[in-house]
């Protein structure tokens, strides 16, 4: 690991965006946005600037070799070659849950998800009219599950059509087992529930934990599923790059390809393509070496918080689920305390459903000095407030 190299980058860290969202942005130390806040991976940067020297960006036909080269890494690194799927490119994650959504759910259906779960899920489903349906997930014994009776009760109920899976889990980073997911491919199979699987985290899993694709788990189920994936979440490329839309369901495939058409879905970024092959065709060594660094920086936070604030041990993903709740603020006092006392700009956990109150996501995927720093900022503001009136 070469800390040196990694870091140098401020995510959502202009002051507008910082004030709306935490009450200032002076001196704020922004980790609350799910990206890496480390250096590219090598050739994605050279291969962006060759490209724009290129100095032609007119119509560019996507080669097949691009969504290739998801396919090769999708073999090498997790033992899934495709066979039987068909992919298509969509401009994003959030596009494509909308359209399935949008496509495959009735007027006044039910899409069910299990929060505390990305924020995004509950806005796509109600802006498309829909009902969100609340299976939480289940904390005991400082872990989090997912509640089998429960998604079945809802799952029976026949005006509940989808569900949206996030596997890895956004904000609690659980990387959900096969057994787990088989679960939830027999569950939904048997009350026609269509599975929509956000894997746009898969390649974050942390050793030993194995990112297992619901294909695999649906596979032999009858559970008609579609799942999202892309480099965007592991490398960085959220604002130049394109997303994958998957499916081994004809009608899901074709009505997918229709909005697609229909709204111009599919016009190529040049500047996407070239990121997105370059990231997927050279980007594994950069990947072991930041898995090594989340690793390492959870474990160092996790012996460096104070006691009052706990880390959920993620398996997955680069995102730290703490635990505030000791500290006795509440909730909607807990992102101005952190703000203002420990100079953290972090997610509080209740914009993630009512289940996430009490807790906040930190962005960990960061120089380990950085987040050594965090935790000395949690530290003090926490003696701080432990400490008698006076001392405030
Ligand atoms: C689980 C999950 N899905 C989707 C997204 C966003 O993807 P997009 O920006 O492509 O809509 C995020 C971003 O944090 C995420 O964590």
């Amino acid at each position: 690991m070469d800390d040196g190299r990694r870091g140098g980058r401020r995510q959502g860290s202009d002051a507008a965006t910082l004030t709306r969202h935490f009450g200032s942005a002076a001196g704020l130390l922004p980790l609350w946005i799910a990206e890496p806040n480390v250096d590219l991976a090598d050739g994605i940067r050279s291969t962006l600037e060759d490209r724009a020297g290129a100095g032609w960006y007119g119509y560019e036909t996507r080669p097949d070799r691009v969504v290739g080269a998801f396919w090769d890494w999708m073999s090498t690194r997790h033992a899934w070659d495709g066979a039987g799927v068909r992919t298509s490119v969509s401009p994003s994650v959030g596009t494509s849950i909308g359209v399935l959504i949008d496509q495959l759910a009735g007027d006044e259906a039910g899409v069910i998800i299990q929060p505390p779960v990305f924020t995004d899920f509950k806005t796509i489903v109600t802006d498309h009219g829909r009902r969100v349906v609340r299976n939480p997930l289940v904390l005991a014994d400082g872990g989090y599950r997912m509640d089998p009776d429960g998604l079945a009760e809802v799952a029976a109920d026949p005006t509940n059509e989808l569900m949206v899976l996030c596997s890895p889990h956004n904000p609690v980073g659980r990387v959900w087992t096969e057994e787990e997911l088989v679960t939830v491919a027999t569950i939904c199979a048997e009350h026609d529930v269509t599975v929509l699987a956000d894997e746009i985290h898969a390649d974050l899993a942390l050793p030993p934990h194995r990112f297992v694709p619901f294909a695999a788990a649906a596979d032999g189920s009858g559970v008609r599923w579609a799942a999202t994936h892309g480099p965007i979440k592991t490398f960085g490329l959220a604002g130049v790059c394109d997303t994958l839309m998957i499916t081994n369901d004809d009608e899901i495939a074709d009505r997918f390809a229709s909005v697609s058409s229909r709204f111009h879905l599919t016009r190529n970024n040049v500047f996407a393509s070239a990121a997105f092959e370059t990231a997927y065709r050279d980007g594994q060594e950069w990947l072991d070496d930041l898995l090594d660094l989340i690793a390492h920086n959870m474990a160092l936070l996790d012996a460096e918080l104070p006691d009052e604030v706990d880390l959920i041990t993620p398996e997955g993903t680069y995102l730290a689920w703490l635990d505030l709740r000791a500290l006795g603020l509440d909730v909607p006092e807990i992102p101005r305390w952190l703000a203002s006392s420990a100079g953290l700009a972090l997610s509080p956990g209740h914009w993630f459903g009512r289940e996430g109150a009490g807790f906040a996501r930190m962005t960990v995927a960061s120089p380990t000095d950085t987040i050594e720093r965090a935790a000395e900022q949690l530290r003090s503001a926490a003696r701080r407030r432990a400490a008698p009136r006076r001392d405030d």
